[in-house]
């Protein structure tokens, strides 16, 4: 115990701990860590020693400037060996088994830093790991006034569970800069995340360079620039100009792969087929089937599909390429030739997902196409589109990957799948024998609202950090070695800027982060929570954006069916350690208030319910204000509306 209470002081000024926790804020939580006595400090001058830095020089850039512009300390890289090396990276001469391509070894003595792994991945691991360690200003991109830079010591091994661990960007619904990218590749890489999906085409924006088709960018990037709420825009006026978007061009993304690569990141590219193809066909209408779409544009935002109650959706506008006209196989040939000289990555997503049938239904050619190709619905056209697909790619020397649809009505032979629908595709894909990446909707949709409706910018769905944390990738009824990653994905219909970016992305992702790299035996919420909360101090230093939404009440409103729909309101936490108080009276509350002790009925006559969180006496968590109607409408309580009397 004394020792623990020694430990414990010794580490209590250390910035990278966790507030009076006592422990490491990592995340992902390393496969086993143990914690030494004492502190490393870094020198006033920093040698760092890298005898072999071969596939290192970019990260090591980058390590430099981590370390000198804040601490405002020379730092030098050497290849050779130096006994007074402030921190030595070396590439193991055998192979250690465990740590694997991405693995490392770290150990922080009074005296030395050491990061040992068998390729250069490793070591930039365990470079972001050290990073962690240090104390949080260490993120800051000016010099700070600081007196000393000390990391605990500590003696880590660690890999990672699946090698696919990813991220995608939506850079089509809203277009993203090259630096913008870049910035994302900075932030994901922290949290040893190694794949960044870029869905580069969709109804709103055609975002690459392709040479031969130069009205994909000259047309399909560029439409009317809306701001509000997504979806219910009105068609734009015929002299509205189009100038809100952008593209990549070849060299942007050569850049952008390069970028990703010195920071050992693999960028999958989408280009999302048949379905979601709005802005190629206002590029070039005669991919398309449906007679009028020459009047087509590149989608602003205006109501383009109907979603219908309980399942099934119709295109409003021919939103597809049709898979009977010849003319969209070279057109994609074209495409794919120049998407896999540019992306390095094995894989090429084809999308597939969402791809509205009711304009093929009324399709003569579509009906010749089925005829002759003995097809027996739709599912078995999008499939014959998808296999045709996937030869033209495996033509460039590339994998296919999809979203879930591709299942339906046969998978094409070699195709890996991207399970969004919840679990089961990627369950039904696995036990074909497929590939599967798992990004559930259910668990990793990081366009949906992270906390109360009342106060999140407004999506049609929720995931709390919570939610997303308690996802296990591996389905019990599947081999698991076919499972091999997961990601999270961020839509950008409702996300019009960087910081929205950001603060939709943190913390959810570093949830996803661990998900993917640690051990399942070693997720833990409350210990994770922790861990979150010691972290995002250093995104203020980096004035990154991120949720606190973990910190407020979860309000859950239920009807009592035996007394007449009545309505009852449960509150809590995802944070252990919070008390929540609430009025009903209109007035702010505060912890002077009625503290929230169980189950809630609404006083007659009341109209609205205010609740706020506080720890130790002070406010976290944001003041949530929901009118009773809302909680009777979330409740689902019948009119006429009752209040529990
Ligand atoms: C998707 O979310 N439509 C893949």
């Amino acid at each position: 115990m004394r020792i623990v209470a020694l430990l414990l002081t010794t580490l209590a000024g250390l910035t990278s701990f966790c507030q009076d926790h006592g422990q490491l804020a990592l995340i992902p939580v390393p496969v086993n860590v143990t914690i030494n006595a004492g502190h490393f400090e870094l020198p006033k001058t920093i040698l760092i020693e890298a005898r072999d830095q071969q596939g290192l020089t970019p990260a090591l850039e980058d390590l430099k400037a981590h370390l000198s512009i804040p601490t405002g300390y020379p730092v030098t890289v050497t290849t050779q060996p130096r006994t007074d090396a402030t921190i030595r990276l070396v590439l193991n001469k055998t192979a250690e088994a465990t740590l694997g391509a991405e693995g490392y070894f770290l150990s922080v003595t009074p005296d030395a830093i050491l990061i040992r792994a068998n390729q250069p991945a490793g070591l930039f691991y365990g470079i972001q790991t050290l990073l962690q360690l240090l104390p949080k200003e260490i993120e800051s991109r000016t010099a700070v006034n600081r007196t000393a830079w000390q990391a605990p010591c500590v003696t880590i091994s660690d890999y990672p569970r699946f090698g696919w661990r990813g991220l995608m960007l939506d850079v089509s619904r809203h277009f993203f800069t090259k630096q913008e990218v870049k910035d994302f590749i900075d932030e994901m890489v922290k949290y040893k995340f190694n794949l960044l999906h870029m869905h580069l085409t969709d109804d709103e924006g055609w975002r690459i360079e392709v040479k031969g088709l130069p009205n994909l960018t000259k047309t399909g990037a560029w439409s009317v620039k809306r701001v509000g709420s997504f979806g219910t825009f009105p068609d734009p006026a015929p002299n509205e100009p189009r100038d809100y978007g952008g593209f990549y061009t070849a060299d942007d993304i050569r850049e952008l792969v390069q970028y990703a690569k010195d920071r050992f990141v693999n960028i999958l590219p989408e280009v999302d087929v048949p379905g979601h193809s709005l802005a190629a066909i206002a590029s070039y209408p005669e991919l398309s089937c449906t007679p009028g779409a020459d009047k087509y544009h590149v989608r602003s935002g205006e109501k383009i599909m109907d979603w219908h109650k309980g399942g099934g959706f119709s295109a409003l506008y021919d939103n597809t390429l049709c898979p009977a006209n010849e003319k969209i196989y070279p057109f994609l040939d074209t495409v794919f030739t120049t998407i896999a000289a540019l992306f390095p990555f094995g894989y090429i997503h084809v999308g597939g997902d969402e791809c509205a049938k009711n304009f093929w239904e009324k399709s003569d050619a579509v009906k010749q196409l089925m005829q002759k190709q003995h097809l027996k619905n739709m599912e078995e056209v999008q499939s014959y589109f998808e296999k045709r697909v996937e030869k033209i790619v495996e033509s460039k020397g590339k994998k296919v990957i999809g979203w879930d649809e591709i299942l339906e009505g046969g998978l094409a032979p070699n195709a890996a799948v991207m399970s969004w629908r919840g679990v089961k595709g990627g369950i039904a894909a696995a036990k074909l024998g497929h590939q599967v990446v798992m990004s559930p909707t259910t668990f990793f949709y990081l366009d949906y609202m992270q906390g109360d409706a009342a106060i999140e910018p407004p999506v049609y769905a929720s995931l709390r950090l919570k939610t997303t944390y308690s996802y296990e990738p591996v389905p019990d009824s599947v081999d698991p070695k076919l499972i091999i990653g997961g990601q999270a994905n961020l839509w950008t219909e409702q996300i019009y800027n960087v910081r929205h970016m950001q603060y939709m992305i943190w913390p959810r992702s570093m949830a996803v982060a661990e998900c993917l790299w640690s051990p399942k035996e070693k997720k833990d919420w409350n210990n994770f929570a922790t861990r979150v909360e010691g972290l995002l101090p250093r995104m203020d230093v980096e004035q990154v954006k991120y949720a606190r939404s973990m910190f407020d009440a979860t309000i859950t409103p239920t009807k009592d069916v035996a007394a007449f729909d009545s309505l009852t309101v449960a509150l809590s936490t995802e944070v252990s350690g919070l008390d929540i108080y609430y009025s009903f009276d209109n007035s702010n509350p505060d912890n002077f208030y009625p503290k929230y002790s169980g189950t809630l009925s609404i006083p007659k006559d009341a109209t609205m319910l205010k609740v706020i969180t506080y720890r130790d006496g002070k406010p976290i968590g944001r003041q949530i204000d929901v009118p009773v109607l809302d909680l009777q409408r979330r409740a689902g309580v019948r009119e006429p509306l009752s209040t529990g009397d």
